[in-house]
């Protein structure tokens, strides 16, 4: 697979880059380039360069963990990849995603080269369906550790520093039940506006009926009424639209 498309990759502006690490020392960051580096189901690390370049062969993973027991993880739990979907419905509390092998992680031989970044959380349910080890949305009530790690057949072979805890935004979400049209709430409020609406309407008639009615009993039909009234029966329609309008507005 495309190391763009599956590492969620975004090219960015040029930056310096760093003399190499040793990969024990190297913490994983939040990139500061971009705004969008935290949101309500991802984040966006930078991709580490020149950093696994001399283990081209070794598959490199990132393990996602809560920061409640981060600190729990040995190489046994990192050594046997969990997916994605035991990570989600709480069976782990970490879980192993995005593994490449090493050489897919770029070391440019310029001085000044681009940075690219990793977003975690950018799969979609459906490819989540699909791929075991995918990149699934990340939960926005809790707070997050990552790290590299390198694995080989015989198990952890190196593995980078946790990153910082990193919380995701609590961003206020427009509640599913208001979405309309879906859900039973939504249906609510619409046959709640559909009802205003014709109570609305039957008010008007009404009024229209009395106002009619009073004028053919009492009074003499004269062409100056008609005019009155044709005045009349365009005020209220207007009224009506407006009403309706202001009532899908806040539904
Ligand atoms: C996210 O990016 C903003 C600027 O775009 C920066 O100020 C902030 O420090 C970044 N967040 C982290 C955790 O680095
Ligand atoms: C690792 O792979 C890259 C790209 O294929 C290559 O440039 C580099 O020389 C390789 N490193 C080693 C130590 O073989
Ligand atoms: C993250 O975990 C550390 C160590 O267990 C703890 O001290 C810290 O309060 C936690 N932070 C959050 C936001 O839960
Ligand atoms: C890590 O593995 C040990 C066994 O080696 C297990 O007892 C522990 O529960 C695991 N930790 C987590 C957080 O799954
Ligand atoms: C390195 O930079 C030089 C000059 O900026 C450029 O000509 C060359 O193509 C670059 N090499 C790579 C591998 O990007
Ligand atoms: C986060 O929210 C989910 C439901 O959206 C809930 O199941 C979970 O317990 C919450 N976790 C925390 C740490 O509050």
């Amino acid at each position: 697979m495309d190391l763009y498309l599956q590492l969620g990759l975004l090219l960015l502006v040029s930056v310096n880059v760093h003399a190499q690490t040793d990969i024990s020392k190297y913490m994983p960051v939040i990139t500061p380039s971009i705004s969008a580096n935290i949101t309500d189901k991802s984040f966006v690390l930078v991709q580490p360069q020149c950093l696994f370049n001399n283990f081209n062969t070794t598959n490199v993973w990132l393990v996602i963990a809560l920061n409640n027991s981060y600190l729990t993880l040995n190489d046994d739990n990192l050594s046997n990849p969990v997916s994605y979907s035991s990570f989600k419905n709480g069976r782990y509390e970490y879980y192993h995603t995005l593994v490449v092998s090493a050489k897919k992680y770029p070391c440019p031989t310029n001085g000044s080269v681009s940075e690219y970044l990793i977003q975690i959380g950018s799969d979609s349910s459906e490819s989540c369906s699909k791929i075991q080890y995918c990149n699934g949305k990340l939960r926005n009530n809790q707070t997050y550790r990552a790290r590299f790690v390198l694995l080989k057949s015989t198990g952890v072979f190196d593995k980078t520093m946790w990153s910082e805890e990193i919380s995701l935004r609590q961003d206020v979400q427009f509640p599913e039940n208001r979405v309309w049209p879906s859900g039973r709430s939504g249906g609510m409020i619409v046959l709640t506006s559909i009802l205003s609406v014709l109570l609305a309407i039957l008010l008007v008639s009404l009024i229209v009926a009395l106002v009619f009615g009073s004028r053919n009993i009492c009074w003499k039909r004269t062409m100056k009424n008609e005019k009155h009234l044709a005045a009349m029966d365009f005020m209220t329609r207007s009224t009506y639209r407006s009403q309706y309008q202001n009532m899908y507005a806040n539904s």
